[in-house]
């Protein structure tokens, strides 16, 4: 089958709290952006690369994505995102060939994440048609409140599932999923799922953690560090 990634790196970082979009901000001497592309390029199989970038700093976005090492087999286009990331998503999906049948949605932000498990993610969508997505166990116990701060009840956390990217689609569920949504939603599995989807859960990987704050980015750029040789 034929694979698309969709990388969304257009989002502003307003927590990370830098003045360039969050994509763009360096981490350990490159590019956020620019590392997350490196599990897209290493994959073994040929994939159509979609990058979805910040309108403000479009041309340097495009410049990083260039500059990234790839293949000069994958076909890479790049697109301007909007003001959500389902915006961003939905304008990664205009972009794709008419021969995918896969699509991969992935922040740019989970800049680490390993190959393996963007292999796992074609696997399993490939091998069962559905949508896949990678997660791992919650650690903390988690208390359901009223919102003013009250204890209503602890949920019962063997029942709860931290959810990252890349998530997989048949290109078609997502497409029409998309094509139907309404409101607001943080990710993709979770249209899927409103469409009346199965979605599977597969396991995740640590190292595919968000950057979010500048603790996330001082974590992350201690652990490039750490692999170094
Ligand atoms: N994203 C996007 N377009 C948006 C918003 C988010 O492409 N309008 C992307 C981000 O670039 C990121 C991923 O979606 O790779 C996950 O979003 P998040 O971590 O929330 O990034 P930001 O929205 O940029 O950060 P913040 O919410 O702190 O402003
Ligand atoms: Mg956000």
């Amino acid at each position: 089958v034929s694979v698309a990634v969709i990388v969304v790196a257009a989002g502003s970082g307003t927590r990370l709290g830098y003045s360039l979009p969050k994509a763009l901000v360096s981490l350990a001497q490159r590019p956020i952006l620019s590392r997350s592309l490196d599990p897209v390029f290493a994959l073994e199989r040929e994939v159509q690369l979609v990058v979805v970038v910040p309108r403000q700093h479009s041309a340097l976005a495009e410049q990083i994505v260039r500059d990234t090492a790839g293949r000069a087999s994958t076909s890479c286009s790049i697109v301007v995102g909007g003001v959500s990331r389902q915006e961003s998503v939905a304008a990664g999906l205009a972009a794709l060939e008419p021969s995918i049948e896969v699509v991969l949605v992935h922040d740019a932000a989970r800049a680490l994440t390993p190959v393996a498990q963007f292999e796992a993610i074609i696997a399993a969508v490939t091998e069962t048609g559905l949508a896949a997505i990678p997660g791992l166990p919650v650690s903390d116990t988690i208390k359901r409140t009223d919102g003013f701060g009250r204890v209503v009840a602890t949920v019962d956390r063997s029942e709860l599932s931290a959810v990252q990217t890349p998530q997989g689609f048949p290109r078609a569920q997502l497409e029409a999923a998309y094509a139907a949504a309404s409101g607001d939603f943080t990710d993709d599995a979770a249209l899927i799922q409103t469409a009346g989807h199965d979605v599977t859960i597969i396991s995740g990987d640590p190292l595919a953690f968000k950057i979010t704050t500048p603790w996330d980015l001082r974590r992350a750029e201690q652990l490039l560090a750490d692999a170094a040789p």
